[in-house]
């Protein structure tokens, strides 16, 4: 099974991306960089810029087939601009966000706005494919896509369109738009996407999206997608550092690990945003998912997230790991 980490705005920026590499990087196939917009002055943001340039990957052996940068945008002219930046930047891959539920991006006809017009969208995909093959660059090009904008109703549609094109891998949210993360993922859909688009002819691999935060949850999936071989996670891997390694039958996480890891984090950050207080707000977006791992915490919880310096930070770390349990979630592969 390949595990890849999926992007996570503003999340698996590259400290992240290095740390959870050094540490539990054996068993995730390829790590995703949060989105990188397209613009009409054919400029990248710098701060976006930063995170996918390759002198960054410093955790990676090969960073060109491990990282894949994502591309936000709706124009295909930018879109095939975008992806040969990467190119020359060195990335073997490129993805395109079809995903992204947020209104201000949906209200844009980017993210997963891309899936409410299907002509736009088969037109769209028409011009990028054809624009990377003319230019023969030999980036790959995959897709992350969800089941439609507002029902199951529209799948069917949707793959009939993506298997035209030769995206070398296409990644499904187990949900529609407006189900946003929440709710229950939708498999029998997913399954009927898979048959829809093998059915109308379509070659890529596809991996499968949703929920997938422990051994358990991601024996469920496997057992209803049996003819799928790869996972994309996002929650679960930060929540559980050491998910990956969990599914492919090795250790739990420990939790001196998870304190090594917390460390080197906030030591990565800290190079990042120069400023205890922005290093600990990046710190506090871990702990909201990180804090499962600590029976009863929640007075310790405060503590943290009212630190304002990294001494009050690393006291209020160290007060949770010696006064809280630790809870190790799933073991069993
Ligand atoms: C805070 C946050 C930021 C996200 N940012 C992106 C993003 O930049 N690009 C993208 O394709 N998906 C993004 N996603 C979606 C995730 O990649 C993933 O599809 C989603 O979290 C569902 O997978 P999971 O259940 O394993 O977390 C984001 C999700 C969250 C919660």
């Amino acid at each position: 099974m390949k595990i890849y980490f999926a992007p996570m705005e503003g999340i698996t920026l590259y400290p992240l991306r290095n740390i959870h590499k050094e540490m539990f990087g054996e068993c995730v196939d390829k790590y995703y960089t949060p989105f990188v917009s397209t613009a009409r002055t054919y400029k990248f943001k710098k701060r976006e810029q930063r995170d996918i340039l390759p002198e960054f990957a410093i955790s990676f052996d090969d960073y060109k087939s491990e990282v894949v940068p994502q591309i936000m945008g709706n124009k295909a002219e930018q879109i095939a601009w975008a992806a040969k930046k990467m190119y020359e930047l060195g990335y073997r891959e490129a993805n395109l966000n079809m995903g992204c539920p947020v209104a201000t991006v949906v209200n844009r006809h980017k993210g997963s706005g891309l899936l409410e017009d299907t002509d736009k969208l088969d037109a769209m995909l028409y011009e990028i494919f054809d624009s990377l093959e003319k230019e023969n660059l030999g980036i790959e090009f995959s897709l992350k896509t969800r089941l439609g904008m507002h029902d199951e109703s529209e799948t069917a549609g949707i793959m009939e369109i993506l298997a035209k094109y030769p995206a070398s891998e296409i990644t499904i949210h187990s949900r529609v738009r407006d189900d946003y993360y929440k709710g229950a993922i939708r498999l029998d859909a997913f399954c009927d996407a898979v048959k829809v688009y093998r059915e109308n002819g379509g070659k890529a691999p596809i991996a499968y999206n949703g929920d997938i935060t422990s051994v358990e949850s991601f024996n469920i999936v496997k057992s209803r997608i049996s003819d799928i071989d790869r996972v994309m996670i996002g929650r679960g891997l930060i929540s559980n550092p050491a998910l990956a390694r969990e599914i492919s039958g090795g250790e739990a996480l420990k939790p001196e690990e998870l304190r090594t890891y917390l460390d080197k984090l906030y030591d990565a950050y800290e190079e990042y945003i120069p400023e205890d207080r922005n290093v600990i707000f990046k710190m506090l977006e871990h702990w909201a998912f990180l804090h499962v791992h600590f029976k009863d915490c929640d007075k310790q919880l405060k503590v943290i997230r009212k630190s304002r310096s990294k001494g009050e930070y690393r006291a209020a770390v160290a007060n949770m790991f010696s006064n809280c349990e630790f809870i190790v979630e799933q073991t069993q592969a």
